[in-house]
């Protein structure tokens, strides 16, 4: 019999909102949106065209939603991080299914809260964890789960975060200050990365965890001399420093625009002028990168003992020349060892031959164009089959699932704000 597309409703129109609702355009008959709600009028409109929307089915806000009488089966949740719990609660208890932007909570309470209440409701929620989804890491998974290199040993994985990625996110804007958005750097940042070293570690659950880290670099101490407070208002160094806002968003205007712009979404025929006034004007993006009111790390060391005895260790670098992430896993048979960015990894088995030497061989994967290395339509089609009851992909990202990632960055964060203390896991 053929099914018919899942009826799901944006609820906090972002842009990863926008980015998992294209399933609907590229594959119709798995997914309808069929609301929207979103306090931001020009938002929650332009999603209504885009969807043809009837009004009765725009809402201002997740919890008046929660309230009308239920017109579909699921929900896109791409509110911000600290109100991922209390929107997504009473959509749970209203009946619905919810697809959840990572992290699925901002505190180890929150996150058993919305845990107990998926259980309570009997409802599904899935996390969006889109690096599980994309070839390169699925490929992994897939020949650890076949046994290829053994029982593992020791993992790494490295997230290298680019100076322009950095310092939009995380030295100037939205996740540049834990008071405001209630996410740390790593929980922001690499809870994908704890994320994809618990699920590829499968069965052998984390027991310790301990961390260090730090903000060295974005400081007002490490202001290059004369430097001004605004880059473009009454800084000298405005062609010449690395962190200039001119070099990096004007020079740029593409790269980073839906974090760096969204003050002017709606706003039609926008000029470069236009932008150049915002960065002038109140934009935290037009702040100086080392006099900005961030105070999270621009780099951190999470290292994790699991039960087996295995160790993870996790190392974000902030700052860096280049946006990359690598893995090292070995085993007792061989290793694994990659480069999301450029799709390859290299597996080497130890060699039973009389040669007693080892084997190679180089695997590259097919890296699609879209954000995630073809993880983010990936996922949303995995969500459907999964509320459907259909059957899923390795990837699945259930919130049962997910909380062991969770619940390793927030122990990493407590560790870090302890002086490296060793933290036990209780999950
Ligand atoms: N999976 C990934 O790789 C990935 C990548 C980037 C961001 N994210 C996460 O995605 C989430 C969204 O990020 P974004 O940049 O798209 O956010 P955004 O700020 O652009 O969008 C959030 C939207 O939620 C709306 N909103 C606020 N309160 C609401 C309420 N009560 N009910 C309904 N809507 C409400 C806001 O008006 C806004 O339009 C964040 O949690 C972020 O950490 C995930």
């Amino acid at each position: 019999m053929e099914k018919k597309p899942l009826k799901t409703v944006i609820v906090g129109g972002g842009h990863r909102s926008i980015v998992y609702s294209q399933l609907a355009s590229v594959k119709p008959d798995k997914l309808e949106i069929v609301g929207v709600a979103d306090p931001d009028e020009v938002r929650r409109n332009a999603i209504a065209r885009m969807f043809d929307i009837p009004a009765e089915h725009c809402f201002k806000t997740a919890q008046e939603l929660a309230k009308a009488p239920k017109f579909a089966d699921a929900v896109i949740n791409g509110t911000m991080d600290d109100i991922h719990v209390e929107t997504t609660v009473p959509l749970l208890e209203a009946g619905y299914d919810v697809l959840l932007e990572k992290p699925f909570a901002v505190n180890e309470s929150e996150a058993r809260e919305l845990v107990e209440a998926a259980k309570k409701y009997g409802r599904k929620v899935m996390v969006c964890f889109v690096l599980r989804y994309t070839p390169f890491y699925s490929e992994i998974k897939k020949r650890l789960v076949s046994g290829e290199i053994g029982d593992i040993i020791n993992i790494q994985t490295c997230e290298y975060v680019s100076y322009h990625h950095m310092s939009t996110s995380h030295v100037r804007g939205k996740w540049n200050n834990s008071d405001r958005c209630h996410s740390s750097m790593l929980l922001a940042k690499c809870c994908h990365d704890v994320d994809l070293m618990m699920w590829l570690m499968g069965d052998d659950k984390p027991a310790f965890v301990s961390s260090f880290g730090c903000n060295q670099q974005f400081v007002p101490e490490n202001a290059p001399a004369n430097s001004g407070t605004k880059c473009l208002v009454d800084c000298p160094l405005v062609d010449e420093c690395l962190y200039s806002a001119k070099r990096i968003y004007i020079d740029h205007p593409d790269r980073w625009s839906f974090y760096v712009w969204d003050a002017l979404e709606g706003k039609e025929n926008v000029t470069i002028e236009d932008k150049i006034n915002l960065l002038k004007g109140d934009s935290p993006y037009g702040v100086c990168a080392f006099k900005s009111d961030n105070n999270v790390v621009d780099h951190q060391s999470v290292l994790v003992q699991f039960k087996s005895g295995a160790t993870g260790t996790h190392n974000m670098v902030g700052g860096s020349s280049t946006g990359r992430r690598t893995i090292h896993i070995v085993g007792t048979k061989g290793e694994i060892d990659g480069d999301f960015e450029r799709g390859i990894f290299r597996v080497s088995l130890i060699d039973p031959s009389p040669e007693c030497e080892f084997r190679s061989k180089t695997v590259d994967v097919n890296v699609a164009n879209d954000s995630h290395g073809g993880g983010d339509l990936a996922l949303a089609s995995d969500f459907v089959d999964y509320v459907r009851g259909d059957e899923t992909t390795l990837s699945c990202t259930s919130i049962e699932d997910s909380f062991a990632g969770h619940l390793v960055v927030f122990l990493a964060d407590t560790s870090r704000e302890n002086g490296g203390r060793v933290e036990k896991v209780i999950l």
